[in-house]
């Protein structure tokens, strides 16, 4: 039921009798007319459109129906149908998206041959034509159906033809435990495609890029999932896949139902050792959950895989097999399992409960790691130690990949890069390419012995590492190389979305094409004109083509867009000052540091900005204010001494030249700045 044809016995009951619905500032309607159903709602010219639904993705608890575009494509509908309660929905809730923007349903975010048929349907190509803008979508089979999980049956077809259903038939290779969770994998991950053509045996890295705990909250900090995240990466991070259970083990692939129901699918392998799984902790339920023995509160589920609910009516287990853990709900602000039941109560009250009740078994590595992401999250520097600790000891891949991940912004400190390139070779997969991925943030041009290191591993057995290399080296990978020709296969892939198109402008950027990557930034925004990192992005590359005032013009969109992000307003300040404009430089540094008061950079060109207006002062003042931000960056003590050296204050200036050298000792201008004010003779 993944995906059909519309159907009179099953679908006409949501449009006969026709009902009106209100969504935001919008009305639709749905109604039979004849033999067919349809949509009357704000369509593709902004007015009320009639459309005429024609597949239905989903069953039960929801169905999402799908009305034909122009150029081969399918649209998904916002309005969405419970069979449940007998009621139309919107399936973004309250918000109140309008035509033109990139999640309205005429939008690409909503466009089922780029966002949902290779999911709901069997060996899907995409076949984007980038020239037209037009779709060539095919596929083995509606719904996900046989060949989803056992590959290409033809040869068996074959076989069994001249063979009238004989045993042993060599065309059936079995699939490992492995390679059937990965072909799981393939629908039930959040992840990127790389290549648009798995199919079941392949390793799913060599097709997909998983989306991880990182520095985004797409997961909460002890991998609970938030965001719509399916099951693939949080079962891949819990303790139980890495003692080797696999989906395969709780769930019937044909049926989709688990294998038994209630405690009795977790006692299996938790009430005595197995010989299989001799690591699975014996539990004993009544003394475990400390709740009566028929009370919800005593299912293993309901404390171990919370649910959420997706698309507005899809509650979903998490497969992280988390632990419920109140403390993290206070330190961290995860959810925890005893409060999403207990609402009327605070974490406190939990926290006193599984305290009394479990002790030090609550205090787990998993605890101490949780912490260790939300820190690194927030920034704090405290954390990078914890990172690389957990980096080189940990043994699960996907947090040492998380934790390679998060170290990304600290690759300015040779301890980080060491501990990164240690992981280079790791034998996973996921460890490699986040340590690829990390090292791929230090900034290109040049020899540098830290990106160097990255370049033989554009020869990595798996691809995903290939092409996280290949990205990093985007400025000057060969595109006829084996890994150069892989990511233009992955970039092309991806040249029917704004987000794609943005890499294809960044891939450009990076290697000096710059009215290519313009021209691709400009296609992002007239697909999704309301993302403010498209117009950023834009405007950094108009800036570095000399196009300056286009580029503040753009930054301006960005701002208007996203008026909280300091990043914009600093980037506005240095064109306003590369423009010649210092009190519209002034202006929008200030504002900067204001949203961002702990951004050193931004102190600085505030400084010089204020000096070059002759408001010394208020220069001295930024400046010491960005010195207290980071004490580490030489520049501004050093730019401090230089004012104060030229209003003649030559003890201060001392000072703060000795205090940019305590920062940068092998900074030659403060060494000779100090030489200088010492009389020359006095050592530094
Ligand atoms: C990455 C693969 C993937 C993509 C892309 C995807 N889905 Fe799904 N979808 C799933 C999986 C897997 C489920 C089953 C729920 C789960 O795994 O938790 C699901 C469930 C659903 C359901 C609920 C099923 C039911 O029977 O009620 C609907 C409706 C749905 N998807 C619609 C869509 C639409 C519309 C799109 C495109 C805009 C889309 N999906 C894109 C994988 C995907
Ligand atoms: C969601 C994935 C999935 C789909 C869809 C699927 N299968 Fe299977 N099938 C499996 C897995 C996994 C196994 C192996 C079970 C095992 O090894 O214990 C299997 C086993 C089998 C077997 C071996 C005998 C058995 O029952 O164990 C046959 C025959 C089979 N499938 C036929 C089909 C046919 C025909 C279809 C389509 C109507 C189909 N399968 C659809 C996943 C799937
Ligand atoms: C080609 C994509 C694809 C593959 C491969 C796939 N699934 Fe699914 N699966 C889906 C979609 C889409 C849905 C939701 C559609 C629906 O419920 O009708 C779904 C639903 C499910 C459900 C929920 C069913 C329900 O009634 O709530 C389970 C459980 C499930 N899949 C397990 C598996 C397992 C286990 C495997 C591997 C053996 C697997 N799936 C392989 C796409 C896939
Ligand atoms: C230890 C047992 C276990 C393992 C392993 C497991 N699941 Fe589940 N899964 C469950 C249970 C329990 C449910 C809830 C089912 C229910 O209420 O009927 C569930 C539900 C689901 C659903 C329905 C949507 C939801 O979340 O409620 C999907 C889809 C699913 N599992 C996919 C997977 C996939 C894919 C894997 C492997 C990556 C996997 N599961 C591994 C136990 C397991
Ligand atoms: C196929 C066997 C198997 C089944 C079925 C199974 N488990 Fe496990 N479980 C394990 C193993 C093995 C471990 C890992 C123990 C270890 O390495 O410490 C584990 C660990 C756990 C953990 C500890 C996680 C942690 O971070 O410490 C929890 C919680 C858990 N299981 C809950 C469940 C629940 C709930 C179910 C039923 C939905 C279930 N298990 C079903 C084998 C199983
Ligand atoms: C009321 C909530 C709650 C329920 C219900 C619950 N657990 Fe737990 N579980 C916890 C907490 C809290 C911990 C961590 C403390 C501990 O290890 O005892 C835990 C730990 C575990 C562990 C890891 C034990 C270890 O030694 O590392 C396993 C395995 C587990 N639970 C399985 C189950 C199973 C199986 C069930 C169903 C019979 C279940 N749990 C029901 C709260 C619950
Ligand atoms: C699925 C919902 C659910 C979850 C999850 C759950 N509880 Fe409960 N809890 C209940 C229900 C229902 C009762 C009343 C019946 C009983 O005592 O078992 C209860 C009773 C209690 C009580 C005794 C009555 C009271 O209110 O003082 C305490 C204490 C408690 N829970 C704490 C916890 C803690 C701590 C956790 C997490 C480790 C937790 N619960 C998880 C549903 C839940």
């Amino acid at each position: 039921m993944a995906e059909r044809a519309l159907s009179p016995a099953l679908d006409h009951a949501a449009f006969d009798p026709s009902r009106e619905m209100v969504h935001g500032t919008q009305k639709s309607r749905a109604r039979k007319n004849g033999d067919h159903c349809e949509m009357l709602t704000p369509g593709f010219s902004g007015k009320t459109e009639t459309h005429r639904a024609e597949r239905v993705i989903g069953h039960d608890p929801l169905r999402q129906f799908l009305v034909a575009a122009p150029g081969g494509r399918f649209q998904t509908l916002e309005m969405s149908w419970d069979p449940r309660k007998i009621e139309w929905f919107n399936v973004y809730g309250n918000e109140d998206r309008k035509p033109g923007e990139w999640g309205h349903w005429t939008g690409r975010g909503m466009n089922w041959n780029s966002m949902c048929a290779s999911c709901h349907n069997t060996r899907v190509r995409k076949n984007y034509d980038p020239v037209k803008d037009e779709y060539h979508t095919t596929m083995a089979e509606r719904t996900v159906s046989c060949e989803s999980c056992h590959g290409p049956m033809k040869s068996h077809n074959e076989w069994q033809n001249h063979h009238r259903g004989a045993k042993n038939d060599p065309t059936i290779k079995k699939l490992t435990r492995n390679q059937t969770m990965e072909t799981c994998a393939s629908c039930h991950a959040r992840r990127t495609e790389l290549t648009g053509d798995f199919k079941p045996g392949d390793s799913f890295f060599d097709h997909y890029a998983l989306t991880i705990t990182d520095e985004s909250d797409t997961f909460h900090p002890d991998g609970q999932v938030r965001d719509e995240n399916y099951e693939f990466t949080s079962f891949l991070s819990s303790k139980m896949h890495a003692a080797g259970v696999v989906c395969m083990d709780c769930h019937d692939p044909h049926s989709a139902k688990t294998i038994a129901t209630g405690d009795a699918l977790c006692m299996r392998c938790h009430s005595v050792p197995t010989p299989q799984f001799p690591k699975a902790p014996v539990i004993v339920p009544v003394a475990h959950t400390f709740h009566k023995p028929e009370s919800s509160g005593s299912q293993c589920i309901n404390c171990h895989m919370p649910q959420t609910t997706y698309m507005q009516r899809h509650p979903r287990h998490d497969h992280g097999f988390t632990i419920p853990d109140p403390l993290l709900t206070k330190e961290a602000g995860t959810p925890n399992a005893c409060n999403r039941c207990h609402t009327d109560k605070d974490a406190d009250w939990a926290l006193g409960f599984v305290t009394q009740w479990y002790g030090d078994k609550m205090n787990r590595p998993s605890r101490q790691r949780a912490l260790m992401i939300a820190q690194a999250r927030r920034g704090e520097t405290v954390s990078r130690d914890a990172l690389i600790a957990w980096l080189k000891g940990d043994d699960s891949p996907p947090w040492k990949a998380s934790s390679a991940l998060l170290l990304g912004r600290w690759t300015e400190e040779p301890a980080v890069i060491e501990a990164l390139q240690a992981q280079l070779h790791h034998e996973s997969t996921m460890v490699r390419s986040a340590a690829v991925h990390a090292l791929g943030s230090i900034s290109a041009g040049g020899s540098n012995p830290a990106r160097d290191s990255l370049r033989p591993l554009l020869k990595d057995a798996s691809r995903s590492v290939r092409l996280a290399a290949a990205w990093a080296l985007r400025d000057d990978v060969s595109p006829n190389s084996p890994a150069g020709s892989e990511l233009q296969h992955m970039l092309a892939l991806g040249a029917d979305q704004p987000s794609g198109r943005m890499q294809l402008g960044q891939y450009e950027y990076a290697r000096g094409q710059f009215d290519a990557a313009i021209a691709q930034l400009r296609k992002a925004i007239e697909w999704d004109p309301n993302s403010p990192p498209f117009h950023h992005d834009l405007a950094i590359m108009l800036s570095t083509a000399g196009r300056i005032k286009e580029a503040i013009a753009s930054l301006e969109v960005a701002i208007k867009l996203d008026p909280r992000q300091a990043l914009y307003q600093y980037e506005l300040g240095l064109a306003w000052s590369e423009a010649g404009d210092i009190d519209r430089a002034t202006q929008a540094l200030e504002q900067t540091v204001k949203l961002e008061p702990a951004m050193s950079r931004a102190w600085y060109n505030l400084g010089l900005a204020r000096n070059s207006k002759g408001d010394t002062a208020g220069a001295i003042e930024a400046l010491t204010r960005g010195e207290a931000a980071n004490p580490r960056d030489a520049a501004l003590p050093y730019a401090r001494a230089i004012i104060l050296l030229q209003l003649g204050k030559k003890d201060e200036a001392l000072a703060a030249a000795q205090a940019a050298l305590r920062a940068q000792p092998d900074l030659v201008l403060a060494r000779e700045l100090v030489r200088m004010l010492l009389g020359r003779s006095g050592a530094p």
